[in-house]
């Protein structure tokens, strides 16, 4: 079966699936946590290259305080109890997104999560956490502005801006999943997702196991890639 390199989640639905019963928004996230380390230790055996997950965006921010801290609460211990097992599994950590928000104990987590499995060569694990599409495109422009003013650079196209990116050593991806049945990119990955397969599955984050990713997976195997040319 043809994998995508790099597959890249938007993880939603927590919510809606702690009300359906009864609960808080957090008791969503939680559950979510379990989703979160399903599709990663499959994402592994599949060996599949890369996987994105998007965490916290910028807008997140806008959400209730508690439910904020929570979700902040929830990426610290995730970082502080999983990395020994992810660095078993010879999986690198990475991060893409602001880091200027961020509480020194979750900036530390980070830096030790990607110094620790920095060496590994299986799966490449981004968290887009404080991430937003039109914030990298902002923050890339910036960067590329410097580079004009000090004559660093005299040439800009695709090519060349997609280098000055958040992570330019990760390619495109392939393939974009998002849960819920909500149809939207909610500032995922704008620019990166120019030629991205798109797939929408019902199914609410905190209950997206294997099953589904595999399903996604056989679909995007189906399609046939034509960027924008002509087979
Ligand atoms: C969307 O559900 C999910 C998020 C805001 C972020 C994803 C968070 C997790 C999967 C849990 C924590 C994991 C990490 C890595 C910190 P929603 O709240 O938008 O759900 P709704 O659309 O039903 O309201």
């Amino acid at each position: 079966m043809k994998l995508p390199i790099h597959v890249a989640i938007v993880m939603d639905g927590n919510g809606r699936w702690a009300r359906e019963r009864g609960k808080n928004r957090i008791f969503g996230h939680k559950k979510g946590v379990e989703s979160v380390r399903k599709i990663i230790k499959h994402s592994s055996n599949l060996n599949i290259k890369y996987l994105t997950l998007f965490s916290f965006s910028t807008e997140n921010w806008n959400r209730p305080k508690r439910e904020v801290d929570a979700l902040m609460k929830l990426f610290v211990q995730l970082l502080a109890k999983e990395i020994p097992e992810l660095y078993k599994n010879n999986v690198k950590v990475i991060f893409t997104g602001r880091k200027t928000r961020l509480s020194r104990d979750l900036l530390d987590k980070m830096e030790n999560a990607e110094q620790v499995t920095k060496h590994n060569t299986g799966l490449t694990l981004v968290f887009a956490f404080d991430y937003g599409g039109r914030q990298e495109i902002i923050d890339t422009c910036i960067e590329i502005c410097k580079k004009l003013k000090s004559q660093q650079l005299d040439f800009l196209d695709t090519e060349e801006f997609s280098k000055h990116l958040y992570l330019p050593q990760i390619p495109d991806p392939d393939l974009i999943i998002r849960t819920s049945g909500e149809f939207r990119f909610s500032n995922f990955l704008l620019w990166e997702a120019a030629y991205s397969e798109l797939y929408f599955s019902d199914v609410l984050w905190p209950d997206y196991d294997e099953n589904e990713f595999d399903k996604a997976l056989k679909n995007y195997a189906e399609r046939e890639r034509r960027f924008g040319k002509v087979k």
